[in-house]
């Protein structure tokens, strides 16, 4: 059964390095054999979460749009861009949003059971490491199992060559590791 997988990075910069980065995971997964759907959050604008407007309107059309790809994938690779420490705050939201129960929904499905594993890049000499504990244990707080593997691409700038590939082939090998241990956890769960 083929393995689906959403990927998509936490920034909405035109030229992103986490979006780049983003490109990159979601081709080597899909060298992996997974079904991967690459998409920006540019194409899904949504206010920030306000539980008042939820009442009224019920969840946000380009949530729900959202949160339709999170429901028919098994897994995700995020891209995260490290701000002050932490995850973007447009990560957060749409998290916020998804978690929001849609009609005949269970509570928190488009989570629960879900696979992630995430990355970063940043132009600091960390890559977004920091950020990358946060999302963890956000993630893992609402049902969704966050590999072990983790990337985090310190000097994003010479990391990323300008045609979006990653400069050192060592660095591009080990991204493909981990996301082809992804694909095959998901792959054995399908089986
Ligand atoms: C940053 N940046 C940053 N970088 C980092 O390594 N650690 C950090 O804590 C922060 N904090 C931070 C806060 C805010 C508000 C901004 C705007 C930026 C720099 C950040 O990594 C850089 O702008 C990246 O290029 C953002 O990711 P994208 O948009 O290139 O994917």
């Amino acid at each position: 059964m083929t393995v689906k997988i959403l990927a998509f990075a936490g920034s909405l910069r035109k030229d992103s390095y986490n979006k780049k980065l983003a490109k990159i995971i979601a081709k080597s997964a899909e060298k992996a054999g997974a079904e991967v759907t690459l998409v920006e959050l540019n194409d899904y604008p949504m206010p920030l979460f306000n539980e008042d407007d939820e009442s009224k309107d019920g969840i946000h059309p380009n949530a729900l749009k959202f949160k339709q790809l999170m429901n028919e994938s098994d897994g995700f690779l995020i891209a995260s861009p490290e701000y002050n420490g932490a995850y973007s705050g447009v990560l957060k939201n749409i998290v916020d949003w998804a978690s929001r129960q849609a009609d005949g929904e269970g509570m928190l499905e488009s989570f629960k059971g879900k696979y992630a594993t995430l990355f970063a890049t940043s132009p600091g000499a960390f890559g977004g490491l920091r950020g990358l504990n946060h999302l963890r244990i956000l993630l893992s707080g609402i049902g969704t199992t966050v590999t072990a593997d983790q990337v985090a691409i310190p000097k994003a700038q010479d990391a990323i060559t300008d045609d979006g590939q990653l400069a050192s082939e060592k660095r591009q090998a080990s991204v493909d590791r981990i996301t082809k241990n992804l694909v095959d956890t998901l792959a054995k769960l399908k089986a």
